[in-house]
This record gives structure tokens, C-alpha cells and sequence, in this order.
């Protein structure tokens, strides 16, 4: 069977931010108040397959082999609509996708989901799309999928802030950028994998129309932008990790303050903060991230990460600690890949 011809099978692994999105200044094409930078996991494979049916009247969508409805399945064909559109087809599709990281708990599955289902849906309808394009593509289904799309260190542009927002569209995708030999770590601690009460769009949108602190962070946020690219350059872990770490507290800082406040840090997480000022105090270069839920993700060097990990893990009592590194971009696989 030709690649392409009806359908295609495409894997891609979830990010995180070091430097976060966090505000839409255009719902509807996703485009982010500031740019954002990110390390893309080598663990949490999403694995999408798209066909394309030419009998179907609707589109069917599984996730782990569970016919998926309501919100969920809205979200996919409305973004499969967008890949219709593009191709000029009309057809219906079956996508069937297996995700290995807890969903919706602020692990960034929708950044691999949506990264994977990009790739697919663009291959099996047929649109002829560089990395650029993949990118621009996969934004449209979740903000932090348009990283995942590249491996390693991305950047995502949030486009000329002055265009209208149909031209800053065009200037609004990831990509890759140099670092130097950091040989990072990520000590992902899983305090709880179960869905979040509120979803990164609602908090963000509720985040951007009442937080007074969300304008500071954001201007703050571009001058961490610029220093977290030099550290990267210079492969200054310290550096990395004491910008990311502000970075991702002040954006929490801007959910608190937002009215009624976002909350996605729990007990369990505080814990584990303070488990890596300790690491910090002991001599081990280590440092937090977080995102739209309770776990925490932990910079380390890679020679450390067994440490922290231990750390992390009496802190982080009942819940799970993985180790990533960096990974590799949204690609495509063998149809039964
Ligand atoms: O995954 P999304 O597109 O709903 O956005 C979530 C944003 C954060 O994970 C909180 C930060 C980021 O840049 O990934």
C-alpha cells in the first residue's frame, strides 16, 4: 500500500516548557501572546493512524482502543476538518490513537497527540507540508504541539505580534534551535495522573482576561527567552534551570492571581518542590517545572538524574518518577507500526 494513498501512521513524544505558553491572543488560530521553548521527551510515545473512509458519513476516532465522544472526539474531527479543507476532500476518517502518558494531567499528552495526528492526517489527505508547515498545522489542534513536531530544543514563535492575526499566523510555527552539550535530564514526578478539573484553555483564556500579573509575567517572559537561548548556547545547566524554574512559577503565579484562581499546584507538589531546593542545598544542580497540573518536571544533568529521581521519589509518596532525555520529532511510521 502506498504511503499516503488512504492512510498513515505517524508517532511523536510530548514536550516540556522551559520557557512556557501561556495566553492565546487568537483562540481560534492559536496564537500565543509570547514564544515559547521547549525540550521534547524521548519517553510517552503517541502513536496516530489516520485512514481515510470514503463510505463513512462521520468520523471515528478510538483512543487506546476506546471510541472516544463528546469534547474529545469534537476536538480531533474538528481539527481533521482543517486538514479537509487544506486538501480540498471530503472524506471521513478513522483514527485510532495509543497514547502512553496519563491524559490530561499535565504531561503534555495533547502536545504528542495532536503533534502525531498532524503528521498522520497530513499524510493520508495528501498535503504536501515541510517541518514549517507540520508545525503551523498542529498548532491549530493544541499551542504545545506545534514544538513537538521537532526533537530536541524548540522554539515556538508566537508570530509579528503587530500583523492581523491571518499574517501572524504564517509567522507563528517551531523550530528547532542549537544547544550546547548539556546532557539534560528530565525527572518527571507523577503526583497524580488523573484528568485536571480545569483544562489549559479555560485557564488560560480566564488567566488572560482578569490576571493583573498576566502582562509582567508575559514582558518578563520574552527577556527569559532571550537568556534561556544564550544559556543553551553556552550549555549553563544552572543558568537553564533557574530561568525555567521562574519562568514556570511565575506563570503559576499568574493562574493564582487570576479571578476566580487556577490552582494546579497540590500539597504533594509543594513537597516535591521543596525535595529539589534540598537536591539544590546538597550540592545537585536541580530544578522544577510545572504545568497545567500537580506534577512536577525536574532539570537535572543527565549523571545526576538517578539521584534526583530518588529524591523526587521519596518525595513524591504513592505517585510514579520517570527519567526522560531528549527526544526525537513527530514522525512518520510503518502503517502497522
Ligand atoms: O497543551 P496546551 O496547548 O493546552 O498548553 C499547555 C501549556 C503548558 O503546558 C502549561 C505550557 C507549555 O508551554 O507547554
Amino acid at each position: 500500500e502506498r504511503p499516503g494513498a488512504n492512510g498513515a501512521t505517524a508517532v511523536a513524544q510530548p514536550n516540556i516548557a522551559l520557557i512556557k505558553y501561556w495566553g492565546k491572543r487568537d483562540e481560534r488560530l492559536f496564537l500565543p501572546w509570547t514564544s515559547s521553548l521547549s525540550m521534547t521527551l524521548d519517553i510517552f510515545p503517541t502513536t496516530t493512524r489516520v485512514r481515510l473512509d470514503a463510505e463513512a458519513t462521520d468520523d471515528a476516532v478510538t483512543f487506546n482502543g476506546t471510541p472516544a465522544s463528546g469534547e474529545e472526539r469534537r476536538r480531533i474531527a474538528g481539527f481533521l476538518d482543517l486538514v479537509r479543507r487544506r486538501a480540498g476532500l471530503t472524506h471521513r476518517a478513522v483514527v485510532d490513537t495509543r497514547n502512553t502518558v496519563p491524559t490530561g494531567a499535565g504531561l503534555a499528552s495533547s502536545a504528542g497527540g495532536f503533534a502525531a495526528l498532524a503528521v498522520a492526517a497530513a499524510t493520508a489527505y495528501g498535503l504536501d507540508l515541510d517541518p514549517t508547515g507540520l508545525s503551523r498545522l498542529a498548532r491549530r489542534g493544541s499551542g504545545s504541539a506545534t514544538r513537538s513536531i521537532f526533537g530536541g530544543f524548540a522554539v515556538w514563535h508566537a508570530g509579528t505580534p503587530t500583523a492581523p492575526p491571518a499574517e501572524a499566523d504564517l509567522s507563528s510555527y517551531a523550530e528547532p534551535i542549537p544547544a550546547g552539550d548539556l546532557d539534560p535530564a528530565l525527572v518527571i514526578a507523577v503526583v497524580n495522573a488523573g484528568p485536571k478539573d480545569v483544562s489549559s484553555r479555560a485557564a488560560m483564556r480566564r488567566t488572560v482576561e482578569t490576571s493583573p500579573l498576566f502582562e509582567p509575567w508575559a514582558a518578563s517572559s520574552r527577556d527569559d527567552l532571550t537568556e534561556m537561548r544564550q544559556a543553551l548556547l553556552r550549555a549553563d545547566l544552572d543558568a537553564v534551570g533557574e530561568i525555567a524554574e521562574r519562568n514556570s512559577l511565575g506563570m503559576h503565579a499568574t493562574m493564582l492571581s487570576a479571578r476566580p484562581a487556577v490552582r494546579y499546584l497540590s500539597p504533594a507538589s509543594v513537597t516535591v518542590l521543596d525535595s529539589v531546593l534540598q537536591l539544590r542545598r546538597d550540592g545537585v544542580p536541580a530544578y522544577a517545572t510545572m504545568d497545567a497540573g500537580p506534577n512536577v518536571k525536574v532539570l537535572c544533568r543527565r549523571t545526576d538524574a538517578e539521584r534526583v529521581a530518588g529524591a523526587v521519589r521519596a518525595a513524591a509518596t504513592g505517585g510514579t518518577v520517570h527519567i526522560a532525555g531528549p527526544g526525537p520529532g513527530a514522525r512518520l511510521v510503518d502503517e502497522d507500526g
